[in-house]
């Protein structure tokens, strides 16, 4: 199919009307190299090779896969199974004892996985049954068995101890027969398609008394309202994850708590909805994970919640949280603490004492605070610089004041930091060039004032996004500036940089998306910029007085989308920009026609 290209353009000679042209571009997605990374294939002991009715069974399987674009099984042939990519037999008995194909694909979208170029393609064959001594089964991440259940087969291959099914296209009910697995410790049916698997009944779990690994998530299992009490039957449980469920409560009371080794418990996306005092995990105290993002929870939290010493992730996220007060003193024996996401709440409070409630004890190893989208009003303490492991700082969408203390930039491992949608005034401290592992800084919409120069940017050679727009800045950066970082994004959108140019800018070269439209610049392109940034695929320039004509030839340039509007532009609209999907030229005054790949729609 045709993408459906949209340009707004009006050029003297279309000036009255905003018409609309419809570009077409057929782009060939490049397929990419041959990424799947496979188990190591040590040889066995036995020289003969492998046993040939696994050969034949393996053999079978390949037969079921009718894509391989990657090459995953092209070394699947000759007598000796044992060497064939993926496969690992057991150096004392021959036996294929694993087969791991999983897609680690790295430009892999775990959520549509059959249109990922290196995904292997076809169904699952039943012939894998014959591999009896198998105890390792990862298929993740491949388009097999697509629109089809999971295979009620897989339940008589009894020695898996692992089976990783995460990510694949099934649909329909979970087969009961995996409750036959009863050496099974790893049970990963993680579904990335999500709600299209369901289970209306998970009792066969019970029947898996060594498992330490439990993920569902993405099934749906909505009609399973007992699921605490069939679960707290699993002693062994290490982690579960019930991500996405349709899970509607977690209000149980359970009483005796078998799970006393649970690591892990997630949660998220789950629509439970109650007070989340009610909850049945609270006692346990051996969790170190507790995700509950976005399950509605609300109210008081219990006083539970202060014994689970051990927590090192805390994710409260995208609820509907207000208690602040609660939380600070239940938090204080929680020493082991390293992640705590409060995002998307109700919070309200002073930032100040919120962060002065975190426990001493952990102040050396907290690595992510999460707050961003409440009320939190207040200024950011000085002694968030002994936050000196702090790698994640997110307080944007706040309403926070006063100016950014220097001492933030003491925390040097920060690697992001984002302080937008504030009411941060003041100038930014130059010592923001000290965050030498910082990539993503956003302080955009704030009321930050004061001029940012090459200093800010002294030691930032990690930086890959930065976005200063939306606040008074100005930019002034010396010519012989050399950039310590290689940007893939910046937005300097209302920053001031004119009236010239800044020959600075050309030290962006590799940048991939550029926006400096409102920064006051009058000047003529500069012979370099075109140049300067070919391979870029997003520009944004318009809001300025810049004048001059556009260069003649502009076919080389990876643009993407161009915008270009409210400027002085004069001369024609250059021919062919091959890759562009969105061209803004208005409010210009461009004479001639429109180029000949451009369409009306
Ligand atoms: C056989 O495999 C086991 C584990 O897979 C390994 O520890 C052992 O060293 C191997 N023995 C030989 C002779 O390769
Ligand atoms: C299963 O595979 C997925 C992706 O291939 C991986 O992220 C996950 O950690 C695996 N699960 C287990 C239990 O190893
Ligand atoms: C596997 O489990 C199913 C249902 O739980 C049962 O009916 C079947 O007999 C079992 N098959 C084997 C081979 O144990
Ligand atoms: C889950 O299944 C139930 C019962 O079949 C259905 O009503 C519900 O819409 C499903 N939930 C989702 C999120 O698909
Ligand atoms: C705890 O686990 C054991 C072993 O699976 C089980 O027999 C027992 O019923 C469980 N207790 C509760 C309260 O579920
Ligand atoms: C947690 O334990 C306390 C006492 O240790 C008990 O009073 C409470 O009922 C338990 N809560 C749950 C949800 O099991
Ligand atoms: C916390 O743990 C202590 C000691 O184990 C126990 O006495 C107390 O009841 C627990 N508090 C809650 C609220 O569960
Ligand atoms: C924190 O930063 C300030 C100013 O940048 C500096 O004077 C101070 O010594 C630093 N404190 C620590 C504990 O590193
Ligand atoms: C910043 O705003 C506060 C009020 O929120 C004001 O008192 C202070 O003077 C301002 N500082 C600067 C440097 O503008």
């Amino acid at each position: 199919m045709l993408p459906q290209l949209l340009i707004s353009c009006s050029s003297s000679m279309l000036r009255s009307t905003n018409l609309l042209f419809t570009l077409v571009v057929i782009s060939i997605a490049p397929f990419s190299q041959l990424v799947h990374a496979l188990a190591p294939q040590p040889q066995h002991d036995h020289g003969s090779g492998c046993i040939p009715a696994e050969r034949a069974a393996l053999l079978s399987f390949h037969k079921g896969i009718t894509r391989d674009n990657a090459d995953i099984l092209a070394s699947w042939h000759g007598q000796d199974c044992c060497r064939w990519s993926g496969v690992r037999c057991s150096n004392q008995t021959g036996h294929v004892i694993k087969l791991h194909l999983r897609n680690t694909s790295p430009d892999l979208d775990p959520y549509d996985v059959c249109d990922d170029a290196n995904s292997l393609v076809g169904e699952i064959s039943p012939s894998l049954i014959s591999l009896k001594h198998l105890e390792h089964l990862d298929l993740s991440m491949n388009c097999l068995g697509p629109n089809s259940a999971i295979p009620q087969f897989l339940g008589s291959m009894e020695n898996l101890r692992y089976l990783n099914l995460s990510g694949m296209p099934f649909t329909g009910r979970v087969p009961c027969q995996l409750g036959n697995l009863s050496s099974l410790q790893y049970l990963d049916l993680g579904m990335s398609y999500y709600y299209r698997t369901y289970s209306t009944d998970i009792t066969w779990l019970t029947k898996l008394p060594l498992m330490q690994y439990l993920s569902m998530t993405g099934i749906n299992l909505s009609r399973i309202a007992d699921w605490p009490r069939t679960l707290n039957m699993i002693p062994s449980l290490r982690v579960i994850n019930l991500v996405e469920c349709a899970l509607d409560t977690a209000s149980q009371s359970l009483p005796v708590l078998n799970l006393t080794k649970l690591e892990k418990l997630d949660l998220s996306g789950n629509n439970l909805g109650h007070s989340v005092a009610s909850s049945w995990f609270w006692n346990l105290t051996s969790l170190k994970y507790l995700g509950l993002g976005g399950t509605r929870l609300f109210g008081k939290f219990p006083d539970a919640l202060g014994n689970m010493t051990a927590l090192k992730v805390l994710d409260l996220s995208e609820n509907t949280l207000d208690e602040t007060g609660n939380l600070k003193s239940l938090l204080k024996n929680l020493c082991c603490l390293e992640i705590l996401d409060l995002s998307g709440n109700f919070m309200i409070g002073d930032i100040g004492v919120l962060m002065k409630g975190l426990p001493q004890c952990t102040w050396e190893i907290l690595m992510e605070l999460h707050f961003h989208g409440n009320r939190f009003i207040g200024t950011l303490p000085n002694f968030i610089g002994e936050f000196s492991s702090l790698s994640v700082l997110d307080l944007s969408n706040n309403k926070l004041t006063g100016s950014i203390p220097p001492e933030v930039m003491n925390s040097t491992c920060l690697t992001f930091l984002d302080l937008s949608s504030n009411h941060f005034n003041g100038s930014v401290p130059t010592e923001l060039g000290s965050l030498k592992n910082l990539v993503d800084l956003d302080l955009s919409k704030n009321n930050l004032n004061g001029v940012i120069t090459e200093e800010h940017f002294a030691n930032l050679q990690c930086l890959k996004t930065i976005d200063l727009s939306s606040n008074n800045l100005k930019i002034v950066v010396d010519s012989n500036w050399r950039s310590p970082f290689r940007l893939q994004s910046a937005v300097f959108s209302s920053c001031q940089m004119g009236p010239l140019f800044p020959t600075w800018l050309q030290q962006l070269r590799e940048i991939d998306s550029l926006d400096i439209s409102s920064t006051a610049l009058e000047d003529k392109f500069p012979n370099w910029f075109w140049y300067t940034f070919s391979q870029s695929t997003y520009l944004n320039i318009s809001n300025n007085q810049i004048s001059g004509s556009l260069p003649a030839h502009m076919e080389g340039m990876a643009l993407e989308e161009l915008y270009l509007s409210s400027n002085r532009l004069t001369g024609s609209i250059p021919s062919l920009l091959t890759n562009i999907t969105m061209l803004d030229i208005s409010n210009n005054n461009f004479s001639g026609g429109i180029p000949s790949n451009f369409e009306a729609s």
